[in-house]
C-alpha cells in the first residue's frame, strides 16, 4: 500500500500484552511496517499498556512526556511520527488520555486491535479517534497471523492466547472491567495457530488467558473442553514438546488438570499458582472464593501427582484490614508451601472496584515493611531451589546466545535461565545439561553431550553418572 515504515511497540504488564504486541505488529505489516526496537527511529509508536496496579498506569504518562519530544524533534527534521496508546489503560480511560495528552494521536482497548489499520488512517487525518467499545465479534477471527518467519525470528517458544477476561471479580481487580467477561477462543482455532508455531519450529507454548483454568472453549462439536484436553491435544502436535500455561485459578484446578500433571510429559512441572493472601478473612474479602486450606489441599493434590512440581505464586499485602495477624497468615503459608519464586505487590487501590472503597486502608509504611519481609522470605526460597538443582541433570531447551562469547542459553523445566558454555547449533534443541552453580538469576550448567564430547574417558562418564 505505502512504503516501508517503522513501528515501535512498548509492552508493559502481563503475557497477554506481550501477545497482543505481537499481534498488532501482523496486524500492521501487510501495510509496510516493521518492527524497530529503537524508538527514534520509529514512524509509529504503540504504547501497550498495564493498569493493574496505580504505578503501571502512570508510568504511561510520563512515557507520553518523553515521546512528546521526539515528535516535536521529529516534525522539526520534516517527519511525522504517530502515536497510539492501546492495552488496559487505552481501555480505562481512552477520553482522558486524550484530554491530558494532546500528543496522542490514536487510543485503541485490547478488543479492536483488528482495527488498528482503519484507526490510522482516521489519526492520519487528524481524527483522534477513540475505540474502547467491548465490540461482540471475536477479535481473533479478524486478527492477521504472523508470517513464518516473523515467528520463527520470535524464537523457539511462543505464547498463545487461549482465554480473555475474567468472570471472577476479585475486589482488588480491574480486569474483569478492562477486559470484560471471560471469552475462550475455539479450539479448532487454537489447534491451527499452535500447529503454525510448530511449523515455524518453535518448540514450546504457553497457553496464556487471564483465567486460563476456567477456559470453556468451544470444542469441535460445541461441547466444553477443559483444559486439560486442550494440553493433550496440543502435546499431540509434532515438534510441540513442551507446554505450560498461565494464570490459573486455585478453584479451577479440576481433577483432569491434575491428572495431566501426573501423565503428561510435555507438561511442564512448573505451575503458577496465585493466593492473593493466606489469610481466610482478606481471602474472604478480596472475593477469591477459596480458603488458605482450599490452596494447601490444590498444592497437596498436584504434588501427589506430580512431586517434581515447583509452585509459584502472586502475593497482594496491605490489602485493606489486613492485620498484622493476617500477614503472618500469609508468610506461614509462604513457609508451608515453599514456593520456587513469587511476584508480590503492594495493594494499590483501582478506582471502580469495591476495595478501593473500602474503610481500613492500610498505610503505605506497614505495606512497605510487609512487602520487604515477604519479598526477602520468597528470595530465600527461589535461592534454596535453585540450589537444590546443583548436581542434578535438567533439560535445557536452548533459546538464543549468551551474553559472554560461546555461551548460549535455554530454560529448564522450571524455567530457570540456564547458561551453558555450547555451540549455537543447538539452539532450539533440547538438552540434558548437568547444573554446576548458580547466580542471582541464572543456572550455570554442563551440555551433557558437550562434556561427553570434551571427555571421552571412561572416568568421565562414570562421574558424570555418579
Ligand atoms: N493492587 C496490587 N496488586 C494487584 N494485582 C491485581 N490487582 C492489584 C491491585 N489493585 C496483582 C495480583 C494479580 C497480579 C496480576 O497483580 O496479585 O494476581
Ligand atoms: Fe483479577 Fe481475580 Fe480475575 Fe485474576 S481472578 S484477573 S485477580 S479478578
Amino acid at each position: 500500500m505505502t512504503g516501508p515504515r517503522k513501528l515501535h511497540i512498548k509492552s508493559y504488564g502481563c503475557q497477554m500484552n506481550a501477545y497482543d504486541s505481537q499481534r498488532m505488529a501482523d496486524m500492521l505489516a501487510p501495510d509496510g511496517y516493521t518492527e524497530t526496537s529503537d524508538v527514534a527511529d520509529a514512524d509509529l509508536v504503540v504504547l501497550n499498556t498495564c493498569h493493574i496496579r496505580e504505578k503501571a498506569a502512570e508510568k504511561v504518562y510520563s512515557e507520553i512526556g518523553r515521546l512528546r519530544l521526539l515528535k516535536d524533534d521529529a516534525a522539526k527534521a520534516g517527519r511525522s511520527v504517530t502515536i497510539a496508546v492501546a492495552g488496559c489503560v487505552a481501555q480505562a480511560e481512552g477520553a482522558e488520555i486524550m484530554r491530558r495528552a494532546p500528543t496522542v494521536d490514536l487510543v485503541v482497548g485490547p478488543q479492536s486491535y483488528h482495527h488498528l489499520p482503519a484507526l490510522l488512517e482516521q489519526a492520519k487525518r487528524g481524527e483522534r479517534p477513540v475505540e474502547t467499545e467491548f465490540p461482540a465479534q471475536d477479535k481473533f477471527n479478524y486478527l492477521k497471523s504472523p508470517t513464518r518467519d516473523a515467528m520463527r525470528a520470535r524464537g523457539v517458544t511462543a505464547f498463545l492466547t487461549i482465554q480473555e477476561g475474567c468472570d471472577k471479580f476479585c475486589t482488588f481487580c480491574v480486569v474483569p472491567y478492562t477486559r470484560g467477561a471471560e471469552v475462550s477462543r475455539p479450539v479448532a482455532t487454537i489447534v491451527a495457530e499452535a500447529e503454525r508455531l510448530a511449523d515455524a519450529g518453535i518448540r514450546e507454548i504457553t497457553v496464556i488467558g487471564q483465567n486460563v483454568n476456567a477456559d470453556h472453549g468451544g470444542g469441535p462439536d460445541g461441547s466444553a473442553f477443559t483444559l486439560a484436553k486442550l494440553m493433550y491435544r496440543l502435546a499431540d502436535i509434532p515438534g510441540i514438546d513442551r507446554l505450560r500455561y498461565t494464570t490459573s485459578h486455585p478453584r479451577d484446578v479440576d481433577d483432569s488438570l491434575i491428572a495431566a500433571h501426573r501423565d503428561l510429559p510435555a507438561l511442564m512441572p512448573q505451575l503458577h499458582l496465585p493466593v492473593q493472601s493466606g489469610s481466610d478473612r482478606i481471602l474472604d474479602a478480596m472475593n477469591r472464593k477459596h480458603t488458605r486450606d482450599d490452596y494447601l489441599r490444590v498444592i497437596d493434590r498436584l504434588r501427589d501427582a506430580q512431586p517434581a512440581l515447583a509452585f509459584t505464586s502472586d502475593f497482594i499485602v496491605g490489602f485493606p484490614g489486613e492485620t498484622d495477624s493476617d500477614f503472618a497468615d500469609t508468610m506461614k503459608l509462604i513457609d508451608e508451601v515453599g514456593f520456587s519464586g513469587s511476584f508480590s505487590f503492594k495493594y494499590s487501590p483501582r478506582a471502580g472496584t469495591p476495595a478501593a472503597e473500602m474503610d481500613d486502608q492500610v498505610p503505605e509504611d506497614v505495606k512497605s515493611e510487609r512487602l520487604r519481609q515477604l519479598q526477602a522470605l520468597i528470595d530465600r526460597q527461589a535461592t534454596d531451589f535453585n540450589r537444590s538443582c546443583v548436581g542434578e541433570t535438567l533439560d535445557v531447551l536452548f533459546e538464543k546466545v549468551g551474553r559472554h562469547p560461546g555461551q548460549i542459553v535455554g530454560k529448564s523445566p522450571y524455567l530457570q535461565p540456564v547458561q551453558v558454555n555450547a555451540p549455537a547449533t543447538l539452539i532450539g534443541t533440547i538438552a540434558p545439561v548437568r547444573i554446576d552453580g548458580t547466580g542471582p538469576h541464572s543456572l550455570y550448567g554442563t551440555s551433557i553431550e558437550e562434556f561427553a564430547k570434551r571427555a571421552p574417558q571412561r572416568t568421565d562418564l562414570a562421574a558424570l553418572e555418579a
